[in-house]
């Protein structure tokens, strides 16, 4: 993985770039003019603070208070750390921590992000209350299909690339919540996301969530065992 975390770091720039240039997102544009090769060593050192509250583990609680990072791709990583930073998004309790003077530079935050993308996912995330088999789940499928799958990928993978969130193994209880947020201008999304709380309810939103939350994982991304323990941390 750190190898494979470092070649997606490279799309960094490009992609904090093309942010910049897209109008939807060009609320503060991003001029970083650094190619960054990410140090894991320095990451996991940096990392200590953000495991105060995220865990050694990085992976977030059933109750969608905390998400789980681990398995998310860098470069979304990396933008919600900068809209978090910046303010756009709105995290009051985390926004002390990732300040230049707190955490440090943009290579700074190359590193706890490369950091993280080394993490095994969590083997049982919190999943949402219709199984397989239900009318709901159905009718989260089909909504899924027609309205989400484009960008978050057919197996709620999304895409490094382009900075769409990976939706798979996420808690289910946070995706919710962040969609309520987005929903009622709590959280500033991406213009092509909140371009369909128009055109999608918040039930079928909620179906479609609570979809990909029974997708199942991809064995090589998930820790061995729920009583899994981030050795760098013993
Ligand atoms: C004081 C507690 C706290 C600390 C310290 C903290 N975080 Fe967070 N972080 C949170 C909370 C709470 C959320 C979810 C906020 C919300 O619901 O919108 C979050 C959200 C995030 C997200 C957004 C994930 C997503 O998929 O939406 C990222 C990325 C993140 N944290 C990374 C970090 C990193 C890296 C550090 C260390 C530099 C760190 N956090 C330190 C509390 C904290
Ligand atoms: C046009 C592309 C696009 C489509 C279509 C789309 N999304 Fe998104 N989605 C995004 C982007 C980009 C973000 C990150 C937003 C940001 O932080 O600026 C996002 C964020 C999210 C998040 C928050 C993830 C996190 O870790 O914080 C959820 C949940 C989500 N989308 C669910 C959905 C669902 C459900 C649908 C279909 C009803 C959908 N999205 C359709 C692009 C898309």
């Amino acid at each position: 993985m750190p190898m494979s975390a470092r070649a997606k770091l490279g799309f960094a720039l490009a992609l904090l770039l093309l942010l910049a240039a897209n109008t939807a997102r060009a609320l503060e544009p991003i001029t970083v003019t650094l190619e960054f090769q990410p140090d894991l060593a320095d990451g996991r050192y940096s990392y200590d603070i953000c495991a105060r509250c995220h865990l050694p583990e990085a992976w977030g609680n059933d109750d969608g208070t905390y998400p789980q990072l681990a398995g998310q791709h860098v470069n979304v990583l990396m933008k919600q750390l900068l809209d978090i930073r910046s303010g756009r998004r709105s995290n009051p309790a985390m926004q002390p921590f990732v300040q230049q003077r707190t955490i440090g530079g943009y290579q700074d935050l190359a590193n706890v992000v490369a950091y993280i993308s080394t993490l095994p996912m969590n083997p049982r995330h919190a999943k949402g209350p219709w199984p397989p088999g239900s009318p709901e789940h159905a009718e989260g499928e089909a909504v899924y299909a027609t309205y989400c799958q484009s960008c978050h990928g057919a197996g709620g993978e999304g895409d490094n690339t382009r900075a769409y969130p990976r939706l798979q193994g996420q808690h289910y209880s946070y995706m919710a919540r962040q969609a309520r947020l987005a929903r009622d201008n709590l959280r500033r999304v991406d213009a092509s996301m909140s371009a369909l709380f128009t055109a999608v309810s918040a039930t079928d939103f909620d179906r479609a969530l609570n979809y990909i939350s029974h997708l199942p994982l991809p064995a090589a991304d998930v820790a061995p065992g729920v009583d899994w323990r981030n050795p760098d941390f013993q």
